[in-house]
């Protein structure tokens, strides 16, 4: 697919994500290229009036962007529950099981994802994958990241802290913590790995998502439309 398809993919799949808010939700914003998308067409959709809604941020950079766009902002102190959430992913896999976390932005995603009714995942083709595998981001406290990454070295995944790309040294997420990038190539039991990296001391959050599959609505951007898959609740 050519990086216009792409991107015109996820435009599709972010504005039909936006048109499945209803007037007076709480929304959950997710981050990245995709999710920004559907920023622009609810903002658009406030101005118009057609609807009010709030929303919650993931991240700085949608925090930003939000208020940019003039979409309404709130917390989940003020909302603990959110009527529905609208991210990207970086991966989705047939039961829906993800991996995110290339913007650094996981834990608060994951956050978001866990106090929202309903979770939206936008994506271009590219994203559909067959089974997960590779890189899995791991926010961890910088205290701990040292034995950390002796202990994913030992589960048999390649870690690496991330840097940045216009800063010397490790990314700082929004939290202010390290990320470190986890190279497992193949991912046979992926709820057993989440499970396996969020019990370790000092990691904050991993970037599978497994346990959300049953309320996730998956919206793939395809030439001729939106392809639209709903989970299976258990
Ligand atoms: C942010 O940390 C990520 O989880 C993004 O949601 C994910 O990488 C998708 O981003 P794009 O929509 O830009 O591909």
């Amino acid at each position: 697919m050519s990086r216009r398809s792409a991107d015109v993919a996820k435009r599709d799949a972010g504005y039909h994500a936006a048109d499945m808010v209803k007037d007076g939700m709480i929304v959950g914003l997710g981050t990245g290229s995709t999710a920004y998308h559907a920023m622009v067409r609810l903002s658009a959709r406030v101005r118009e009036e057609e609807i009010s809604v709030a929303g919650v941020p993931t991240s700085h950079q949608t925090a930003m962007r939000a208020r940019e766009l003039g979409i309404p902002l709130t917390t989940l102190d003020e909302h603990p529950g959110l009527d529905l959430a609208i991210d990207g992913a970086d991966q989705v896999d047939p039961s829906l099981r993800l991996v995110k976390g290339r913007g650094a932005a996981l834990t608060r995603e994951k956050v978001v994802a866990c106090a929202a009714g309903r979770l939206v995942i936008v994506a271009d083709p590219g994203k559909v994958v067959q089974a997960l595998s590779g890189v899995v981001p791991v926010e961890v406290i910088p205290f701990a990241a040292t034995p950390i990454m002796q202990t994913l070295s030992r589960m048999g995944g390649a870690p690496r802290v991330r840097e940045g790309k216009a800063k010397d040294g490790p990314v700082i997420t929004d939290n202010g913590n390290f990320l470190i990038d986890c190279d497992f190539d193949v991912i046979p039991d992926p709820e057993g790995l989440e499970a396996t990296l969020t019990a370790i001391p000092g990691v904050v959050e991993c970037g599978l998502f497994c346990r959300y599959t049953g309320k996730t609505t998956l919206v793939v951007g395809e030439e001729g439309g939106c392809r639209v898959i709903e989970g299976k609740r258990a």
